[in-house]
Order: C-alpha cells, then structure tokens, then sequence
C-alpha cells in the first residue's frame, strides 16, 4: 500500500518536474520528495565541527585497546584481556625487528601445553610457509595404532603429515647414522666439522676431555680413515678410526710434520681408540658403526628424530644429538638461498650437559647468518644450572612463552630472568592448560591463550597415553587396544574378543 502511494507520487512528481521546467527550485522539491536528498544524508544531524587532541578523543573510546602485536606474522594464539588476536613469528619478529634473537623458550609445568605451542605455531604453521622444521624428539608416548610399541611423541603429527620419523632404537637392524659421512659433515674432504664431530663423540665416550696428544692421534686416525676410504671408492665409518687410532697407517703419519713415529702415534690413541672400540660394541652399538641408513634422507621440510627409545642415561644422546647438530649445521650452509629453519628440542636439558651443550651453542651463535631458529622447552629455570650453555639459550632468546609455573619460586624465577612485573608472578601461577605469557622481545607480555584448530588438537595431542581406552581384565589379558580414542566410537571387546 505504501510502496502503490510513493510510486504514483513519483509519476505524478516526474509529470510536473517535465511540465514546470529544470529550475533549480523545482528540482529541489522532487529531490525531497523522492526521498534523495534523505539518501544522501541532507537531514542528518549537522554538528559544527570540534577540533581535539587525540589523547582527549581517545577517552570517549574507553572499551577500544590497541593490538598486542601488528598483524605480521603467524596467528599464536588470543590476548586473553583485549581479545585482539596475537600475530607473531621468531623470523618475522626478526625482520620487524622485534626480536634480536630468532630462537624460542617455552617454560612451565608438565602437562600445561609447552608441546602442544611447539607442534602448532612452530611446527604446523610454519611448514604451512614453506619453511624447513626439524625435531628431536625425545619424549616416549604410546600411540595407539602401533601395538604396544612406544615411539616419540611427535610420531603422529609427523605421520598425520605424511612424514615418517627417522628412529633410532640402538638396537640391531636399527637406524644408524655415520659422523663420517659427507651428508653429515658437509663435505667428502677433510674438514673441522670432522674433527671436531670426533672430538665431541670421544669426550662423551670418554666421559672428560682429550689431551693434546690423544686429539693430534684423532686427527691422524680421521686423515687416514677418510683417504683409505675414498681410494677403496666408499665412506669412512667410526670402525676405521677406531683401527687408525690403534695401528696408526705408517704413510699418512709421515706426512705429518714432527718427529714422531707410528709407536708415539699409537701410544698417543691408544686410551681414546680402545674405549671407541668398548662403546661402538656396548652403548652404541647398531647407532652410529656404519654405512648412514638409506632411510634417512633428512632434507626434507620436515625432519624427525625420534630418539625417545635411547637410553636417558649413557653417551647415546648426547653422541646422536651431536651428529645431529653437526648435520643440520652442514645442511644449512649448503643451502643455495636461506631457508628458514626451525630445530625444536623438546626437553632442553639436553642442551645443558655434555658434547651437545658445545655443538649446539655454536649453532645457536650461528643461528642469525644460518636462518636458523632453535626453540627448545623446559619446565623449571631450576633444572637449568645457572653457568651451562642452555641459560645463555634461553637469556638471549627473542621469544619466550612461560605456561603455568604452580610454585611461586619457580614463578620467581622467570620473573627476575626475564624483567616481568611482580604481577607476573601470581599470573604465572595460575594459568590454565594452554594460556602462557608471551614475551615478545622488550615488550611487555601478553597474556595469551594458544590457538589450536580442531585438526592441530588432534595432530599435537599428548594425552593419548593417559587417556587411553585400553582395557585389561582380571587376568591381565588386555580386551581392547587403543590410545585415544572417541568413547563414542568405542566398541568394547569382552574379554576373550567378543564384543560386549
Ligand atoms: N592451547 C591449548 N588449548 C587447550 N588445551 C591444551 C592446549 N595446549 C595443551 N593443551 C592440553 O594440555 C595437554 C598437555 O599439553 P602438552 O603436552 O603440550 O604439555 P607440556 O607442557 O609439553 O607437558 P610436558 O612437560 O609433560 O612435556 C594437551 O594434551 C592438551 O590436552
Ligand atoms: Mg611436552
């Protein structure tokens, strides 16, 4: 009915608009009456103009506040005061220049979600960018699909990517990985990333550090090794420097300068070669004495080591971690353009003691002109001695995420290291799974919620152990395998198969 009133008005507007002319005067009474100059805003309220300052005017904005961060960079997670989303990455921060240090801590309680940040805003989200991750992976978790055999924790988000994790059981038929071969050190000649491999893998044999003698018998032992091994047209492994050190090859010691013969050589290797031998046969069997296994092929954008079948205690660790540092120290300076590279080290202790502490904290050094980003997590600053290589890590890291700290000395702790506000600390005590401080550089922290979609939940779970469905009856035959799985979907097997 209105709609039929103001289309006649309309006709009979236009009629008279043809018939009176285009005086201006007439044309204003149609406009108002077609409603255009309501349109375009002619009846509005018109205020006069007022200038101000922008700190007065900010004041009639009471609930606006501003971003943590610019919108540059990966999605982390949410400020959990504003709810402005937090945008930030240890490569992008670097080139904003809000960082100074491409590498990342996590700090905080078992189970409070250092892991899962770690899978999702380093790992996922940066492959999603083309970017190289590589993981070592040292924590042990029960998947459910691998029937009873434990494998790391970062087996599925590899797998749920199409990657297969490189594993070293120690164990014969295992993986193995050769310091000698090219693809580790980075070169089929004769280079210091060979000695100095050697040298770390013979400390953590020998358990302390190698006279001048003993590492000038290396030296001769690697020389020998590496040339007899090209002239037989293959790669040296631990075996030849082991008997290199023992019966030193008479050619190659004369080629050295000095006046010392194969006895002096053989008395200078003899400690180092027979306690080569002893570990090569004993703790490190089936790791590292021999040809690299062909499954490993490691430059791919995802790698991950999962060493969570090696022994805690022992030169296994720290002997692969060597080899493995030394490896990605290689690979990133053969690289034809710089692509950034993420080495997560879960359970960073394993940056604190032994020959790893040292090879990695000249990556670490490196890490700017490598493109490198070394993010490792702990759970305490405690468990960290204050004169080892991994606090130097964790003081001059760009990005630091401290999840809950539930002892107020531990709490402490990370405030006076990192400059927080006493408030800081009760914060800190009372974060919730998944929330941490974010510490961005100078800025102040964010208090901030990590962001998981549903398929990063699933992929980075770490409850599947605990959570399991797995039954056992009175007899302790188990009736229904599985790690975490929905109960929903559920079909419980009586004991004996059949289903309930
Ligand atoms: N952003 C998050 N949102 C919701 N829940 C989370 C989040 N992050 C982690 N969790 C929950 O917390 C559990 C433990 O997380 P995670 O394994 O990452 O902890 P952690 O700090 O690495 O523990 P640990 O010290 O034992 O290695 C996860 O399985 C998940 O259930
Ligand atoms: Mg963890």
């Amino acid at each position: 009915m209105v709609n039929g009133q103001r289309a006649k008005t309309r006709k009979k507007g236009a009629a008279a608009s043809s018939g009176a002319g285009a005086s201006a005067e007439l044309w204003l009474r149609e406009a108002r009456r077609w409603g255009w100059l309501d349109f375009l805003g002619a009846y509005d309220q018109q205020l006069a103009m007022l200038r101000s300052t922008t700190s007065q005017t900010s004041a009639l904005h009471l609930a606006v506040a501003g971003a943590p961060t610019s919108a540059f960079g990966l999605y982390a997670g949410d400020d959990l005061i504003t709810g402005w989303p937090v945008f930030h990455d240890p490569i992008e921060g670097y080139r904003a220049k809000n960082v100074g240090s491409p590498n990342c801590v996590s700090i905080g309680d078992v189970g409070f979600g250092k892991s899962s940040f770690s899978k999702t805003w380093i790992t996922m989200r940066n492959l999603t960018l083309g970017r190289r991750v590589v993981i070592v992976d040292k924590k042990m978790q029960t998947a459910g699909d691998t029937d009873g055999e434990h494998e790391g924790e970062y087996a599925a988000l590899a797998r749920g990517l199409g990657v297969e994790p490189i594993r070293f059981t120690g164990e014969a038929g295992g993986l193995r990985i050769n310091p000698l071969d090219p693809v580790i050190t980075g070169s089929d000649r004769l280079t210091a990333s060979h000695t100095d491999l050697l040298k770390a893998i013979l400390e953590e044999v020998i358990g302390e550090s190698l006279s001048a003698e003993e590492r000038k018998a290396l030296r001769v032992a690697r020389d020998a090794a590496v040339t007899r091994a090209h002239e037989a047209g293959r790669i040296a492994t631990i075996h030849d420097v082991t008997l290199y050190l023992l019966q030193p090859d008479e050619e190659i010691v004369g080629q050295q300068l000095g006046h010392y013969g194969v006895e002096e050589y053989a008395a200078w290797g003899r400690r180092v070669g027979f306690a080569l031998e002893e570990c090569i046969e004993g703790e490190l069997a089936g790791l590292i004495d021999g040809e690299t296994s062909e499954e490993i092929r490691v430059n791919a954008g995802l790698t991950v080591f999962d060493i969570s079948a090696l022994p805690d205690s022992g030169p296994a660790v720290p002997v692969v971690m060597a080899i493995i540092n030394t490896w990605l120290r290689s690979t990133l300076l053969k690289q034809k353009s710089a692509v950034p590279t993420f080495f997560v080290v879960e359970e960073g202790w394993h940056l604190v003691e032994g020959s790893f502490a040292k090879v990695s904290q000249q990556n670490t050094k490196k890490s700017r002109g490598l493109a490198l980003s070394t993010v490792t997590n702990y759970q305490h600053l405690s468990d960290v001695p204050a004169d080892s290589p991994a606090i130097a890590t964790i003081k001059e890291a760009g990005t630091i995420a401290l999840f809950r700290q539930a002892r107020r000395e531990d709490a402490e702790a990370c405030q006076r290291l990192f400059g927080l506000p006493p408030s800081s600390i009760d914060l800190m005590m009372n974060l919730e799974q998944g929330c941490c401080l974010m510490k961005i550089g100078n800025k102040p922290a964010v208090l901030m919620r990590a962001s998981r979609s549903s398929i990063e939940a699933r992929l980075a779970d770490t409850d599947g152990s605990l959570l399991s469905q797995a039954r056992v009856d009175l007899q302790g035959d188990e009736f229904s395998a599985g790690a975490h799985e929905d109960p929903t979907d559920l079909v419980l097997a009586a004991p004996g198969g059949e289903e309930a």
